[in-house]
């Protein structure tokens, strides 16, 4: 039989019978990857032994039809790793015969928290893990576990096997039998009967399917390590990203010493929950109390001096309110061309929305000035309960007065200049108080329906984003 062969975009997966210049799919250039269309063998069926197991796909589908509350649940059963900030993410631990996925840039720390989630695993459950690296020596991971963790931790039941080739690889899997195995890094493994480098979207996508039906034949959870590109995806495909159970992302950049894990996507848990991590000399380290990592020297050593254009305000990430500082800076532009409207970590188009705002309603000049919005420490935020305080560091920095840094600012902004009512506003205060707060503006409107919070915290309602001002402006 003839070879057929296609060609797949390297960005996207999509795939064409003839070369072509530029992707129609996701117009990226110069990124169609000839690729040999294999009839390919199933290397799950080595792993378990009936061959009729071949045909089987995914889950272990049954094709009776049953009445939900008639369904048993089966051994839904978790194992916690002990590191909270990740089990938290996970939604309490990993789920047996799970699969998941950690994408994040290189360098970002991701064989560093697998290799001490192995060592974690072991210890609570016993079971045996292996722990599989395309990308490093075996000396070189022995070297890192040594720095670490604890000596007793390297004692057993932590295996290390640097293969690539993925037939190989499920071989090992298979004698070894461990519950827990880890894969660095998916770009790194190939299919022989596949044309392609590793790292080719082929490649992943099908050495990916072939894990997948490993865990779910073995009933084992596999952690799959992935990088991803500079914009944020993981490298060429985001096929990955259905096919797998739970999909863990690393932001931040390399540069910061704190890491910050979200869940993209979790079949077992929330999406909302952050983790956070700080990167030390003897591995990461579990950030317990985020708040006091996000807001700035400055109001942690009690205002030496208070900024315009800097206002505390409390975000909420899944369960955990987070107090983060807005920062702005406002300065005039030099009059070639449109001024310049940067963000960091706060959303460009509400960046815009606010600016807008802050000149129709507030009639601040803002036409004239180049603008730079920032979260401090790195953390994105999408929230808008933190737009009143971002408009308030505008107007701060533009204006020239100042906001106490033991103030802290709540509130979303509505077209009109109208300040409205936020969710969670409890969980905001009580962390803001825990923080040494003394002040706290908040909407009106969250206080008109049975609001009850009586302590520390001074409370001053607000109704609309002027009305804030003018009470700053003349403190
Ligand atoms: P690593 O886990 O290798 O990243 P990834 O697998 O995502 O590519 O971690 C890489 C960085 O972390 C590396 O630049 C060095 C730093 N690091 C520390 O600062 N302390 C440590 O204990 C370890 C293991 C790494
Ligand atoms: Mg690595």
């Amino acid at each position: 039989m003839k070879n057929k062969t296609i060609y797949r975009c390297r960005e996207c997966g999509f795939s064409s019978p003839k070369w072509l210049g530029r992707c129609p799919e996701c117009g990226a250039w110069n990124t169609m990857d000839e690729e040999l269309l294999a009839t390919s063998k199933n290397l799950s069926s080595i792993f378990s032994s009936s061959s009729s197991r071949s045909r089987r796909t995914l889950t272990d589908f049954s094709s009776r039809v049953s009445l939900i509350k008639d369904i048993s649940e089966g051994d839904f059963k978790r194992t916690a790793t002990g590191i909270s900030e990740f089990d938290r993410i996970l939604g309490g631990g990993v789920v047996d015969g799970s699969v998941v996925l950690l994408g994040g840039p290189p360098g970002i720390g991701k064989s560093t928290l697998m290799l001490q989630a192995a060592s974690e695993l072991f210890s609570k459950s016993k079971n045996n893990v292996l722990y599989i690296s395309g990308e490093e020596s075996a000396a070189q991971i022995k070297n890192r576990a040594q720095r670490i963790l604890d000596k007793d931790a390297l004692s057993d039941g932590i295996y290390v096997l640097c293969e690539t080739n993925l037939e190989n690889i499920i071989e090992n899997i298979k004698n070894t039998a461990p519950k827990y195995v880890v894969i660095d890094s998916i770009q790194t493994i190939y299919r022989e009967d596949l044309s392609g480098a590793p790292g080719t979207v082929s490649q992943v996508r099908e050495c990916a399917a072939e894990i997948l039906k490993v865990a779910k034949a073995g009933s084992l959870s596999i952690f799959i390590l992935g990088h991803v590109t500079k914009e944020g995806d993981l490298a060429g495909p985001r096929v990955l990203e259905h096919i797998v159970d739970t999909v863990l992302y690393f932001e931040a950049e390399k540069q910061q010493i704190y890491r910050i894990l979200r869940a993209a996507k979790n079949r077992f848990g929330p999406t909302s929950e952050i983790g956070v991590f700080e990167m030390t000399s003897s591995g990461l380290k579990e950030v317990k109390n985020p708040s006091s990592l996000f807001l700035s020297e400055h109001v942690l050593t009690e205002g030496k001096g208070d900024i315009p254009g800097s206002v505390t305000t409390a975000t909420v990430e899944g369960t955990r309110p987070i107090l983060v500082e807005i920062q702005a800076l406002t300065s005039r532009a030099s009059g070639f061309g449109a001024p310049r409207r940067q963000t960091n970590g706060f959303d460009y188009n509400r960046a815009a929305l606010l600016i807008a705002v802050l000149e129709s309603r507030c009639g601040l000049h803002l036409e004239t000035q180049d603008i730079y919005l920032n979260v401090a420490g790195g953390l994105r935020i999408k929230e808008t309960a933190i737009d009143l305080a971002a408009a308030l560091a505008l107007a701060g920095s533009f204006m020239g007065f100042c906001v106490p840094y033991h103030t802290i600012v709540i509130g979303e902004v509505g077209l009109a200049g109208e300040v409205r009512a936020v969710g969670n506003l409890d969980e905001r205060l009580k962390e803001a108080e825990a923080m040494g707060f003394r002040e706290a503006i908040i909407p009106r409107n969250n206080t008109l329906r049975g609001f009850k919070y009586k302590n520390k915290i001074q409370i001053k309602p607000v109704s609309t984003l002027k009305e804030t001002i003018e009470f700053f402006k003349k403190k």
